[in-house]
């Protein structure tokens, strides 16, 4: 999800989808923790991005234009890892892959997914139809290898959130209105009905779907015996140290152990184990109604953005009112486990893993045989966690894994300036985790795991994303996304800069390869933005192209080879001159710090689930909300809506990028 009018940008209209995006990610977190601005030497990187003839340019932190120049005659005689030809960054209502590649939509919102799903029409959409449809706005991309095959195996796709005035042509129109006066373009919406709040709800949740490739390309398997959608109504379980707290039970369910539907499926993971982790990221948005300071949950809730008051399921669907639910925000903010394998099989909501602003879910399995899984919290000023089962992964035991993620620690990261860092375990009774305190239990801190991490002192980040492993390293990289909020005096090493538009990366090296340690290193790897404009202060190596930079870093993936690949959101004509893509990105050796772009998505997308499958010759993207931008941010006419001329909402798609004649990506 996009924060482009978070800084207010003219270019952009509002719009419902905009007014949301505006109020997401404010920042709910008042606790005291210091943000270390108070530390007067503030730490940069420890170390240069990279060595050699280049590093001079690099310690800068800028470049000229003329050295960008200079550095793409460089880089003709540099080796890259990465072996395509860069693409030119730029705005259009395409996507672009580099030369010699096929970008092929592979699933799209509304395309079939069973033998007897509907046809898809925009124009007469019902939620029974959308249940056996591709669901909108597909974030998360995961593959499955069914026996083992790389051509052949299980996508699972999250479909995060819907946009109303994209979907539902009927209903939204491009129109004008007044605005101070004068006459602008708008997009007019009409009244919420529950028809089309039923649809979606069917448009959320995810897809599981079997696909193989047939002559080189990708296709959906419509008779799948395991394709699958879930949806904000499919029945999940609850496990784990809140299953069947009083703060989780409901007059629906008293026992405080099923919940329907799981929402705002951001990013996830596969596990060892071949299960689909889904992560409740902002599911403040869909409760409503009066909070008053006797409401049990009143501080709680303000913590977590609680209400989030966005979209209208509250109005027909009485569980999504606070003042008449009181808990059902508490079943909500988890990380969500299926088995993709059994289609009849009821999701999990594990909340060991804490409750949370859940971005990812990545896991390893740690060299004692333990699973470590590493999540973001994306709002600004708030915190990164990792998750270490008590139990071990058994490759001759998948359903001895299946209970894994109900038992293990949650511990939440403080950054120290001098490149240190400490996993600070979430455990009921250590520290100032007390009844005292608010936590009772250890569902008490699960459930309010912000409040506990607040309490523990953890580092303020400047939202934090996807947070992805490295098996070949060892390292871990946290894509902080951007925070236009913080100020001068709220910086700290790990979050350097003020008003910080463009985002940054943060590598963590946990200590001897172990995982599960709690004390770690990190530094800084890129700090995002435009390195030929001084006041940006970006970090790329001088070995990266006008092309090579990017903002907003997102999503991330690690091919076969070890290889860091990150997707971004919210990339845009005014702020980047570009669109979101995906960059191929140095992380050792003199290139370090490089980045290089591959593939772009349409104007007003994206790009999300960077995946491939187990060989690294296919590369699964996912385009989200093409067409969510003002049309003044592109020049040709309907770009709100780039194939709505033909009767047709713009519709969010996952792409399977290949190289042309095979071969591994890259
Ligand atoms: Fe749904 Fe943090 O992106
Ligand atoms: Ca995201
Ligand atoms: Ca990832």
């Amino acid at each position: 999800m996009n924060d482009l009018v978070n800084d207010h940008n003219p270019d952009f209209f509002q719009t419902p989808q905009d007014l949301r995006e505006a109020k997401e990610d404010y920042g709910t977190n008042c606790s005291a923790n210091q943000t270390m601005g108070d530390i007067i030497q503030r730490r940069f990187s420890r170390r240069g991005f990279i060595g050699g003839s280049l590093a001079v340019a690099a310690i800068a932190s800028t470049v000229s234009p003329l050295a960008l120049i200079a550095a793409d005659e460089a880089r003709a005689a540099t080796i890259s890892t990465f072996n395509f030809d860069e693409i030119e960054a730029g705005i259009d209502e395409k996507h672009h892959v580099a030369a010699g590649y096929d970008a092929d939509i592979l699933l799209r919102w509304g395309d079939k997914l069973f033998a007897d799903s509907p046809e898809f029409d925009p124009l007469k959409q019902s939620a029974a139809a959308q249940e056996k449809l591709f669901g909108y706005n597909n974030d998360y991309v995961g593959f499955v290898p069914l026996e083992g095959n790389p051509d052949h195996g299980l996508l699972v796709v999250n479909h995060e959130y819907t946009n109303a005035e994209l979907m539902f042509p009927a209903w939204a129109k491009v129109g004008k209105q007044m605005v101070d006066g004068k006459e602008e373009d708008a997009v007019i919406m009409g009244e919420f009905t529950k028809e089309l709040v039923d649809i979606e709800m069917a448009a959320h949740g995810g897809t599981v779907i079997e696909i193989r490739k047939v002559d080189g390309k990708w296709q959906p398997v419509l008779d799948g015996k395991l394709n699958r959608r879930i949806t904000a109504n499919t029945e999940i379980a609850i496990s784990g140290p809140a299953a069947g707290h009083d703060r989780l039970k409901t007059k629906a369910d008293p026992t405080g152990t099923k919940v329907l539907g799981t929402i705002n499926n951001c990013a996830g993971g596969v596990t060892p184990w071949g299960t689909w982790l889904m992560a409740e990221e902002n599911i403040n948005n869909y409760f409503a109604g009066e909070m008053k300071e006797d409401h049990p949950e009143f501080a709680a809730f303000k913590r977590y953005g609680i209400p989030g008051d966005d979209y209208k399921w509250s109005a027909f669907y009485e569980r999504f009112d606070v003042s008449k639910e009181p808990n059902e925000a508490n079943r909500f903010g988890w990380v969500v486990e299926v088995d993709p394998m059994d289609p009849t099989s009821t999701p999990v909501k594990r909340t060991a893993l804490g409750r949370m602003k859940h971005e990812g879910a990545e896991s390893i399995i740690n060299k004692d045989g333990r699973v470590v899984l590493y999540c973001g919290d994306d709002e600004r000023f708030d915190y990164v966690y990792k998750f270490v089962t008590a139990g071990k992964f058994n490759p001759d035991d998948r359903a001895a894994n299946m209970t894994l993620l109900d038992d293990g620690t949650l511990y939440v990261a403080k950054f120290s300036d001098d490149g240190t860092m400490e996993w600070m375990p979430l455990v009921h009774g250590q520290g100032p985790l007390t009844t005292e305190n608010g936590f009772a239990t250890q569902a008490d801190v699960v459930i309010g795991a912000r409040l506990a991490g607040d309490l523990l002192g953890a580092t303020k980040m400047d939202r934090p994303e996807d947070v992805q492993p490295n098996p070949k390293t060892g390292k871990v990289y946290c894509m902080l996304t951007n925070n236009s909020k913080r100020k001068d005096e709220q910086l700290d090493a790990a979050n350097p800069r003020a008003k910080n538009k463009f985002g940054h990366i943060i590598e963590i090296t946990e200590t001897d390869m172990d995982f599960a340690s709690t004390k770690s290193t990190w530094e800084v790897l890129l700090k995002c933005g435009d390195p030929s404009v001084a006041e940006v202060g970006a970090s790329f190596s001088s070995a990266t192209t006008k092309n090579g930079w990017f903002g907003m870093p997102d999503n991330c993936t690690i091919d076969t080879d070890g290889r860091l690949w990150v997707s971004t959101d919210g990339n845009n004509k005014k702020d980047t001159g570009r669109t979101d893509g995906i960059w191929a990105i140095e992380t050792e050796g003199e290139l370090r710090g490089t980045s290089k772009l591959f593939f772009r998505v349409p104007v007003g997308a994206e790009m999300c689930g960077p995946c491939f499958n187990p060989t690294s010759d296919t590369f699964f993207v996912a385009v989200q909300h093409p067409g969510d931008a003002g049309l003044s941010t592109f020049e040709a006419p309907a770009t709100r809506w780039p194939d709505f001329k033909d009767g047709m909402p713009t519709r969010p798609s996952v792409v399977a990028i290949t190289k042309q004649g095979g071969g591994r990506i890259a």
